[in-house]
């Protein structure tokens, strides 16, 4: 088994630094055991694919519309991004949800989408802090999967479990809160689906979180905006697959 290492670069970077940071990445990876994704802004995916195309750097997108074609103004396919390179694509990012209103019932179209035009997606899901607090992590996470996922062969899809509370306030879950949640997920779908963890993940808890045996790598915001800090964080997981394989 091998790390999976993503990077959402939100709404950060711009074709040209994009492309330049890819261009500094691509030889440094590229004999590392590790699968890693990128997922910049829609309008740098072309620039990045230019110098990824064949390599072990993998491009995604940060979400799409579901549907094919028509009037959708401002709206992005599936087509489109595979068109453009990219292979990934995430679907409810908490920041989708919370910030643009997406339902769960859109993020299933989305994931149907996905899983038909061959566009591999990461479902992200997670609790509130009022939520965690209140003992309702288990039920909010049973709900996004149910919803999420309903009619949808898991087969293809990575799910990040991503704790709100978590997202870009620099509180990590502990990796024993992370795993806790991880095992549950995958006895819940019955299935060996691939579980990453984001939130807050920098070079210094990497490693301890990508030892523990049901996360399977990591879904990075902030550090993986810096070239130095993503690659510590897959060199990071690498060695701890090594000792956990
Ligand atoms: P963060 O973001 O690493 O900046 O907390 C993670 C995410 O939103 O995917």
């Amino acid at each position: 088994m091998r790390p999976f290492i993503a990077g959402n670069w939100k709404m950060n970077h711009t074709p040209s630094s994009g492309k330049k940071f890819a261009e500094e990445l691509v030889p440094r990876i590229k004999s590392l055991g590790a699968d890693i994704v990128i997922f910049p802004p829609f309008v740098a995916i072309p620039s990045l694919y230019e110098v990824t195309k064949g390599t072990s750097l993998k491009i995604g997108a940060q979400d799409f519309y579901w549907e094919e074609k028509g009037a959708f103004t401002g709206e992005i396919s599936a087509e489109m991004l595979k068109e453009a390179g990219a292979e990934y694509a995430i679907i409810g990012h908490s920041e989708r949800r919370n910030i643009f209103g997406e339902s769960d019932e859109l993020v299933n179209l989305k994931l149907k989408t996905a899983v038909d035009s061959g566009l591999k997606p990461v479902l992200c899901i997670g609790e509130k802090l009022a939520e965690r607090e209140s003992g309702r992590t288990k039920d909010k996470i049973k709900f996004q999967l149910d919803a999420g996922l309903s009619g949808v062969s898991t087969e293809k899809v990575i799910i990040a479990y991503e704790p709100i509370w978590a997202i870009g306030t620099g509180k990590t879950a502990t990796p024993q809160q992370a795993e806790e949640i991880h095992c549950f997920i995958s006895e819940y779908l019955d299935e060996r689906v691939k579980i990453l963890y984001g939130g807050s993940v920098k070079p210094a808890n990497a490693y301890q979180l990508m030892t523990q045996s049901h996360i399977d790598g990591v879904l990075v915001g902030g550090a993986s905006l810096k070239i130095d800090s993503f690659y510590d964080i897959i060199r990071n997981g690498i060695k701890a697959f090594e000792e956990k394989n």
